[in-house]
């Protein structure tokens, strides 16, 4: 069987150190493994699959070695500058960032949803936003079944989704008000932050990323456009409001959506709970449902509150949660790169 050659870029921030651990679990045929991340990380050691691995500064000539696969998680601005190095070098880039998303010669790839894009790929792939994965994977069924008209999104985002600074920010906030114990200190600026414009604990901010001129965030917009991506519906009807919670990890998201088809309600919670890795935790009876805390550490993306929206004519309501660092980031570059590994075996 061919083996791989895979480059991990950011290899040291959260989503990087997730990725290893996915990579870790998967056992893909890829028999050489090389680590990048900023100046400051370089000659730091990094353990995986029980060897030591020393993490390298990336630079103009880190491709110049010959990458089959390369895993960039590493912010825009390194994307842009290294992601089309990397391509010309003949390796193909799988980038988390946003850098590359809306372009027209860069498939917008969620393995459950659109795979056959893959293969539309000019040597970058990008990773869409952690909000949109879970939303699009719970969606794309729901779609080729009763087409969607219209979907209303309110998000619910963990700090872990900021990066390290985000979590920072909660762990920091959460120290200053036990060690304070003065209820003020959390609805002040007391303390240092580090990521947010103002405490994420005890607080939840609508604003994820900056604004933009239309009065919506970058967040809300990158939700809009990428699910209309995704599902391959440019003209889609959709809404959005993205909220920075203190939950550590995993994103909750409140679904609205109206559909042209009429739907029995119990068809539809069949439907999900048969679809590619969606879990229907979805049990009122039992006071059953999605939490953040049960989505944490796994994959798959977990559906619930599944009810009819009675103010509309084929109108649903759902919660959903998943891991923003594994499904909504890590996980799907990797499964990502398994197809590609797929398609080249
Ligand atoms: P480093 O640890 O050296 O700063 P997070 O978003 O969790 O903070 O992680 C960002 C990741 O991107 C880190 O691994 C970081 O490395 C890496 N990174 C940031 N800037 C660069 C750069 N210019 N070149 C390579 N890696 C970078």
């Amino acid at each position: 069987m061919k083996k791989f050659k895979l480059a991990l870029v950011g290899a040291t921030g959260v989503v990087g150190r997730t990725a290893l651990k996915v990579l870790e679990e998967k056992k893909l045929p890829i028999d050489e493994y090389s680590f990048f991340a900023s100046k400051k990380s370089a000659g730091s050691k990094i353990n995986f699959l029980g060897k030591d691995y020393i993490v390298r500064e990336l630079n103009e000539h880190s491709f110049d070695e010959g990458f089959d696969f390369a895993i960039f998680s590493a912010g825009g601005e390194t994307a842009k500058k290294y992601a089309p190095i990397a391509a010309e070098h003949g390796c193909i880039v799988v980038d988390n960032s946003s850098a590359f998303r809306m372009d027209n010669d860069v498939p917008l790839i969620v393995p459950e949803v659109n795979p056959e894009e893959i293969k539309n790929n000019h040597g970058i792939i990008a990773n869409p936003n952690c909000s949109t994965i879970q939303a699009v994977v719970a969606l794309k069924p729901l779609d080729d079944k009763y087409k969607i008209k219209r979907i209303v999104y309110s998000t619910y985002q963990a700090v872990s989704g900021a990066g390290r600074d985000g979590i920072y920010d909660l762990e920091n906030g959460i120290k200053n008000f036990t060690e304070s114990s003065d209820i003020n200190i959390a609805n002040s600026n007391k303390y240092e932050l580090k990521k947010f414009p103002y405490p994420i604990f005890n607080n939840c901010l609508p604003q994820i990323d900056v604004f933009l001129d239309n009065g919506y965030t970058k967040e809300e917009m990158k939700m809009i456009n990428e699910t209309r991506k995704i599902l391959g519906k440019p003209d889609l009807a959709i809404t959005a409001t993205t909220v920075r919670v203190p939950v550590l990890n995993s994103h909750s998201e409140s679904i609205n959506v109206e559909f042209e088809n009429e739907f029995d309600i119990n068809e539809l919670k069949d439907l999900l709970s048969k679809s590619q890795d969606i879990v229907l935790v979805d049990d009122i009876n039992e006071e059953k449902y999605p939490l953040a805390t049960s989505a944490t550490g796994q994959d798959n993306v977990l559906v619930g509150r599944v009810r009819r929206d009675y103010s509309i004519k084929n109108g649903l309501n759902f919660w959903c949660v998943a891991d923003n660092i594994r499904k909504g980031a890590a996980s799907n570059a990797v499964q990502i790169v398994e197809k590609l590994i797929e398609m080249k075996s």
